[in-house]
């Protein structure tokens, strides 16, 4: 299945509050499995690399998706403050790139999308949520 239909099929289960750790290499697909995401939560805005603007904000019907990219903070600062105001509230749904600089900030409950490479075109993908985070996976084939 494409990585992006398969984060398509994620995004429709969201139901606000969730956070999303995706951890890959350089290019790994991350955004790409963003863009499905916020497909399949019902936006239509476009989905692009935060690399430079740090967070870009999407508007799906039940909540708002705010994406981050920590690859180029040298400390999380001020976004970490962001980013922990954010966790829990249930008009939102956090997905964080690169998170090991805000690792502090990171709620213990969320979900952490592993994307490993096996090929140039192919990626295997691994997902792992707490127990109270099941319908996450529901129905996924
Ligand atoms: N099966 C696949 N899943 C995801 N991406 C794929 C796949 N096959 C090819 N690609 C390509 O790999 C690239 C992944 O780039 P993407 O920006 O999504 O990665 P990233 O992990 O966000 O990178 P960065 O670490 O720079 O933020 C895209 O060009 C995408 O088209
Ligand atoms: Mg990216």
């Amino acid at each position: 299945m494409k990585t992006e239909q398969l984060a398509e099929q994620f995004g429709r289960k969201l139901r606000g509050g969730e956070v999303l750790e995706l951890v890959s290499d350089l290019g790994g697909g991350k955004t790409t499995f963003t863009r499905g995401l916020v497909r399949g939560a019902g936006s239509t805005d476009k989905v692009g690399s935060p690399t430079f603007t740090l967070s870009r904000e999407y508007t799906a019907p039940k909540f708002t998706i705010v994406h981050f990219d920590f690859y180029r903070l040298g400390e999380a600062g001020i976004m970490g403050d962001e980013l922990d105001e954010l966790v829990g509230d249930p008009a939102y749904v956090t997905v964080v790139e690169w998170g090991d600089i805000v690792r502090d900030v990171l709620p213990e409950h969320r979900v952490t999308v592993l994307l490993n490479r096996t090929g140039d075109e192919t990626r295997h993908v691994t997902i792992s949520y707490p127990p109270t985070m099941a319908y996450i996976i529901e129905d996924i084939a």
